[in-house]
């Protein structure tokens, strides 16, 4: 075995689960996140999701299970302590201050600074110049970095968000519903990112409705459904039709059409 392939994954999570209260939100969910590859994790509303990749952020704890990062086991206390890890996590809408430039978003909270004696200034030339350089190393085409980042397209947004992340180190990338809000055409681009991300050796983890923006970019498929794993899939383990299907809720799906043409014949 070569060193790479004996490596552990970036994440596993072994059998965690997490309650809030008397709900349970997560039971026995096992998944790996490896260097270069992308893990989905697919449900409907409630499934358990986001309280994944709240544990996998250091937003919550779990209660239950292991969680084990480059095979250490270890609890999250903080998203800080995540990140310090390399783990960044992608909001639909926390991702970014709406009203501050793109330029000012993308060095948020690792803002390079000039020293005057004792005062300590943020260096917007640098800045800009990093924002510059980190977007023009992913491809990603925006014209005027002074553009509050609030009046960028829903899609430019998570790209900023994604470029800002490759560029800052993050090891992991997690991205909540990066697709939910977004055309097909920005759906597309979106994914686009999530793949050089996937090719400069992140392990992304990506959260998703939608079978067919998983389908093309996963290597593996996690299914949620009410906290449990539905099912575990590799890949080669499986189709998009069979993906489709399991998603749609197969029989109970079937059911609620008969249902639908009962009451609206
Ligand atoms: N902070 C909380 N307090 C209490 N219950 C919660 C909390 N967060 C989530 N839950 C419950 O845990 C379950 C899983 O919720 P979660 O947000 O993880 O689902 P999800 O798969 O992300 O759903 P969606 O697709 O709607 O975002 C739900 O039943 C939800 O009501
Ligand atoms: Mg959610």
């Amino acid at each position: 075995m070569t060193e790479q392939q004996s490596a552990p994954p970036l994440i596993e999570t072994v059998s965690i689960g997490k309650s809030y209260g008397g709900v349970v939100a997560l039971c026995d969910v096992s998944t790996v996140v490896n260097a270069g590859q992308v893990t989905c994790v697919l449900g409907d509303n409630g499934a358990g999701k986001s309280t994944l990749i709240k544990i996998l952020s250091g937003v919550h704890q779990h209660d239950s299970g292991q969680l084990r990062i480059e095979g250490r086991e270890l609890r999250l206390s903080s998203p800080r302590a995540a990140l310090d890890l390399g783990i960044a996590t992608v909001y639909q809408d926390l991702a970014v201050v709406p009203l501050m430039s793109v330029w000012r978003n993308f060095v948020l909270g690792s803002e390079p600074v000039k020293r005057y004696g004792p005062l300590e200034l943020l260096d917007r030339r640098q800045a800009q110049d990093i924002a510059r350089k980190g977007l023009a190393d992913m491809g990603i085409d925006i014209p005027d970095l002074e553009q509050p980042v609030g009046t960028l397209s829903g899609g430019q947004r998570q790209c900023v968000a994604i470029a800002r992340a490759v560029h800052y180190g993050a090891q992991v990338l997690i991205l909540d519903e990066p697709t939910a809000a977004l055309g097909v055409k920005q759906a597309g681009v979106v994914l686009r990112y999530v793949v050089q991300a996937r090719d400069r050796g992140l392990g992304v983890v990506l959260i998703t409705h939608n079978p067919h923006h998983a389908y093309p970019v996963g290597d593996r498929f996690l299914l949620l459904k009410r906290g449990s794993a539905l099912g575990s899939y590799e890949k080669s383990e499986i189709d998009l039709t069979e993906l489709t299907r399991l998603m749609a809720g197969g029989a109970e799906l079937e059911a609620l059409q008969h249902e639908l043409e009962r009451v609206v014949p």
